[in-house]
Parts: structure tokens; sequence; C-alpha cells
């Protein structure tokens, strides 16, 4: 496993950091309990350091999952969860409604506010069963808020000692100026894979330009590259993937038959066609970490070893020159 720095932070991540947001269930057509421990406990075995949660990922269950399975484990850890998507209380602010697991409607809407903040951080920290939170990022920009006002709680959070550094997710250039205007920002996480390379336009030279860690999600584009989207799997209508553009048919045909021109590559290295992904994505510019998903210990253990092995410059040049080729339908 690779360990890195988290920009300016004095956290060290590992590369491969485990998301879980699959295993709250929620958008994924539901969770099995004890495969996700099991994977959280496969991952830990393997050199996975980090673990990313948030309380909107099965609306508490994904951070209850990750405390039990942590139990025992928690030092050399590094727990990074997120605040400002909330399911009560809306008041006047925009809800949207989603399905749950269950069938039940679900309204969710932004609250960044100060107070909220704190509160989200005390329940965060009793789901998890933790003494502090290691990285606490906004999960998503909220127009209603100012951004100082919520820098600012996250500055009195680091202070009271219950966070050790603060991040934003799916921020913009913009955001991130004004968000580095009150506090030391240590990370940003937008979403980037093989096939969604939108920030490196002006999010990767601004993180690089101001020491703030990327760590990426999606990496395999929610399962698309690890070649096990076959045009006849179906999703139920509880899984958000089965009305993603980049999931329809067509789309499936050409991934599997770019990733089939990786496997080569991956054979000559002992390693899984996901594997060269991930150790691609890691390897970009400016990347501190990938959160990947996994629901079971199999897919833990393939995607911790995804960074056993270093591809060469030619091999590199290769992939780049595939994806310039791969034409699909956004
Ligand atoms: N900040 C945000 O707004 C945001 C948004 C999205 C994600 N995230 C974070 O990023 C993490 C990762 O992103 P993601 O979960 O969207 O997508 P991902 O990591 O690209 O894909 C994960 C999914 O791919 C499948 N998979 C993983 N490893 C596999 C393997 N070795 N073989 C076969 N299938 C495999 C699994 O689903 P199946 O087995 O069901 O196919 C798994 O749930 C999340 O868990 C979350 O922590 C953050």
């Amino acid at each position: 496993m690779l360990y890195r720095t988290l920009g300016s932070s004095d956290l060290k991540l590992s590369a491969v950091t485990l998301g879980c947001w699959a295993i709250g269930g929620f958008m994924w057509g539901g969770t099995d309990e004890s495969k996700a421990i099991e994977a959280i406990h496969k991952s830990i075995d393997l050199g996975v350091t980090s673990l990313d949660t948030a309380p909107v990922y099965g609306f508490g269950l994904s951070e209850e999952i990750v405390g039990k399975a942590i139990r025992g484990k928690r030092d050399n850890l590094q727990i990074l969860t997120k605040f400002s998507l909330s399911w009560t209380d809306p008041g006047d602010r925009e809800v949207w409604k989603m399905k749950d697991v269950d069938g039940k409607l679900v309204e969710i809407h932004h609250d960044a506010r100060k107070e909220t903040v704190i509160r989200e951080c005390e329940d965060s920290l009793k789901r998890l069963g933790v003494d502090h939170i290691d990285l606490f990022q906004q999960h998503w920009p909220d127009d209603r808020t100012p951004i100082d006002e919520t820098m600012g709680a996250l500055d009195q959070l680091i202070k009271d000692g219950k966070i050790r550094a603060a991040g934003v997710s799916n921020f913009n250039v913009d955001q991130m100026e004004q968000a580095g205007k009150s506090i030391n920002l240590a990370s940003n996480q937008p979403p980037y894979s093989m096939v969604n390379r939108g920030i490196e336009l002006d999010v990767i030279p601004y993180c690089i330009e101001n020491n703030i860690g990327i760590v990426v999600y999606s990496p395999l584009q929610r399962g698309l590259l690890t070649g096990k989207v076959t045009p006849e799997r179906d999703f139920s209508d509880t899984d958000h993937r089965g009305g993603l553009k980049l999931f329809e048919h067509a789309n499936r045909i050409r991934i599997i038959d770019f990733l089939g021109r990786l496997k080569p590559i991956a054979e000559s290295h002992d390693a899984t066609v996901p594997q060269v992904v991930i150790n691609w994505t890691v390897h970009q510019p400016g990347i501190t970490a990938a959160l990947v998903g996994a629901r079971n210990a199999v897919q833990a253990e393939e995607n911790a070893g995804a960074l056993d092995f270093e591809l060469t410059s030619d091999e590199v040049e290769f992939v780049n020159n595939e994806l310039e080729k791969l034409d699909l339908d956004r």
C-alpha cells in the first residue's frame, strides 16, 4: 500500500481508501451488514488505513457499520466522514425526493449552517463510536449558507479536538477559494475516473498550486470499470445505477471492449483489469487517494492490491490512447 500526506494537513491516507457508500444500502439496492464488515476487515488487514463514509449513506447505517467494524482497531485508522446532506427538518429549504431501499420516499436537503455542522459532528461521533473524526468534509455546497459560516464551524471543531482536518467535496475552484479564506482547507473530494476527467481542467491544477489534497470518488465509475457490468446485468429499482446514462447498454458494450484491451497489461503484472484502473487513477497528477467502494471481502482484496505493481510509461501511454478513442454517450 502507498500512503500519502493529505494537502497541508498532518494526515496520511492510504492511497486506496475504502469508500463506504454502497455498504449503507441507500441508492445501491440494499446492503449485507456482515459482508460489509468483512470488506472493512479485509481492507484493514491488507493495509487500507482510511475509510470514507457519510451520514446520508443509509441514513446513519454506513457510519454505524463502520463504527462496529473498527471497534478495537481505531488506532492508526483515518476516519473520513461528511456533513450537510440532511433528511430531517428541511424548513423552507428545497428538498429532493428519493426512494429508500424499502421503497419509502425520503426527502433530502442541503444544510451547512453552523449549528447543523456542530450537531452533525456529534451525531457522527456517536454513530462511529470514536472521540474524533480525522477528516470532516462538507458533502456538497449549500448556496443558502455563507461558506465562511460553515468553515468557522469547522475551525471551532478543530480547536475543540473533535476533528483533525477540514475538507470539502464537490466544490468548484471559486468555492474552494472562498473556503480557503477562512480555514486551512485539507482537501476536496470530487468525482474522477478514467471516463470522468472533468476536474483535470481546473480543480486539479488549483489543488496542486494550493497544496490541497484530492481524494477522488467513484474511480471504478460505480462498478462500470470493473468489467462486471455486462449488457445483461440488471439493477433493482432502488439501485441508482440503472438510471445512469453511462450505464446504458451501448456504453456498457464500449466499456467492456475497452477493458478487454487492458487485459494484456493486467496479465503482465499478474494483476486484474480493475486493479489497472485503480492504479492508473491513483498515479494521475495531484491525486492523493482514490475512494474505492467494495461490498464484500473479495472486492476489497482485489482493490487493496491495486498498488502492488507499477505501470510503465508505455503502458500508461497505451491506456491514454485507448481512452482517447473511447466514445461514450453522456
Ligand atoms: N462526495 C460525494 O459526493 C461522493 C459521491 C460518490 C461516492 N463517494 C465516495 O466514493 C466512494 C467510492 O465511489 P462509488 O462507491 O460511487 O464507486 P466506485 O468505487 O467507482 O464503485 C464501487 C462499486 O463497484 C463495485 N466493485 C467495487 N470493487 C469491485 C471489484 N473488485 N470487482 C467487481 N465489482 C467491484 C461494487 O458494486 P457492485 O458489487 O454492486 O457492482 C462497488 O460498490 C463511495 O463509497 C463514497 O465513499 C462520494
